[in-house]
């Protein structure tokens, strides 16, 4: 078997981290034992390019569980956890293709090596695989019956595909899913963003004027955890209505260009380019911290900030300090790269479970329901989201009350008013 991964030495530690994820993982866990029990998947073979973490790893081992072949390559360059990557080709010999602190040009040779499984369906985190396909590995095309798309940035790279018509296949927008953002985007994101900036800082959050840059499911997340940690929070957003959202939640919203010259911390989470700009990050005070959470490291310019900076050294972990002029110096974590996985362990394996739910029974819905789909960009059906909720909620121990009759027949109804 074909993979690269840093250190096979590291699978035992790996393994202990995939056991701790599956534990909080009760969704996914129930999916693997019918997975196991029926084998749906059986002869289908499926590249993924996700964030190799132990929750993914979880996800992996349920594909392989329900019959498909797999082969994983990672998301981000900086994600991978090395100790899961090994177990994962060690214990369940399934090929990964990652390395944590790959540089970009292996970043891509391990795309393509793990499209050499020639796959009839796809699963991103950001479209790279979709990209590569469409652009490099056309022939790959006449097997692929769908794909699966995990993140906001990616939804958006593929319904502007879609729209152009260049999109050869059907996809299914997992991001979109009810269980998907509202907890993974909100919760997870709000969290392991400020642990990745802790970890890597330690810096105390209470009193500090913390800048969220954008105001989706994700700045929410942010702004409500550091808002929890005493934090001043101030949002930037390009969206009237998500900009008002801000301020009737009671945070201060006012241009980036003000926010920079009174933000201590920056965080970006807009899934656009150049949202802090090198004009901006030369307004800033001395000792500033940038750091980002959105899918790519386009949100801060970096370039800018690296081509401006008289000096440059690498203070802590994932922590780079740039003197520009006259002592002005700023610090940059994680290169601009998703601090939340960067620098910490991303998104806990509570809301990866229903995440990663949803990833399976889509790979699943497209294998059943192919012949069917449109080469566009698909919701999630609710069907399959509501079950992931309410198989979470037993999961908690949490009943809820179901509609009378009476009650379903009221909300059908126009006849009845006071
Ligand atoms: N994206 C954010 N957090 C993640 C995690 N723990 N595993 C995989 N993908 C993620």
């Amino acid at each position: 078997m074909k993979y690269d991964v840093k250190n096979m030495d590291l699978a035992e530690q790996g393994k202990l981290k995939i056991e701790w994820a599956e534990k909080q993982m009760d969704v996914l866990r129930n999916i693997r034992e019918d997975f196991s029990n029926k084998k749906p998947l059986k002869g289908t073979k499926l590249a993924a390019c996700l964030h190799v973490t132990a929750e993914t790893a979880n996800l992996m081992i349920t594909l392989k569980a329900g019959g498909a072949e797999v082969a994983l390559t990672a998301s981000n360059p900086l994600s991978t956890q090395d100790d899961v990557a090994a177990s994962l080709v060690k214990h369940h010999e399934i090929p990964v293709f990652a390395v944590k602190g790959e540089d970009n040009k292996t970043y891509y040779s391990h795309i393509h090596s793990a499209l050499e499984i020639k796959p009839d369906i796809t699963m991103d985190d950001g479209a790279d695989l979709v990209s590569m396909i469409h652009s490099q590995k056309q022939d790959l095309l006449k097997n692929i019956l769908g794909g699966t798309e995990e993140t906001t940035t990616g939804v958006i790279r593929l319904k502007a595909m879609a729209k152009d018509k260049a999109l050869k296949y059907p996809i299914i927008a997992v991001n979109n899913a009810m269980t998907k953002h509202f907890f993974d985007n909100r919760y997870g994101t709000g969290q392991s963003t400020i642990d990745g900036i802790l970890r890597s800082t330690n810096i105390l959050l209470a009193g500090k004027n913390v800048v969220v840059c954008g105001y989706g499911w994700c700045g929410k997340g942010v702004a409500m955890r550091s808002h929890g940690m005493g934090a001043n929070v101030i949002i930037t957003e390009v969206d009237s209505i998500r900009a008002l959202e801000a301020v009737m939640d009671g945070y201060r919203v006012m241009p980036m260009a003000e926010a920079a010259r009174i933000g201590d911390v920056f965080i970006t989470v807009t899934g656009d380019k150049t949202v802090i700009s090198l004009e901006h990050i030369q307004a800033m005070k001395p000792g500033a911290i940038l750091c980002n959470s959105g899918h790519f490291n386009v949100e801060i310019d970096t370039d800018g900030l690296k081509k401006k900076a008289k000096s440059s050294r690498q203070i802590r972990d994932f922590v780079v300090e740039y003197t520009l002029d006259k002592g002005h110096f700023i610090y940059l974590l994680g290169e601009g790269r998703l601090i939340n996985l960067a620098a910490a362990e991303g998104h806990p394996a509570i809301v990866m479970d229903m995440s990663f739910a949803n990833q399976a029974l889509a790979a699943l819905h497209i294998k059943n329901n192919h012949k069917e789909m449109e080469k566009i960009v698909y919701d999630v059906p609710e069907k399959i989201d509501r079950e992931i909720a309410l198989l979470k909620l037993k999961s908690m121990g949490i009943h809820i009350d179901t509609l009378t009759e009476e009650q379903s027949n009221y909300l059908n109804s126009w006849k009845e008013g006071t």
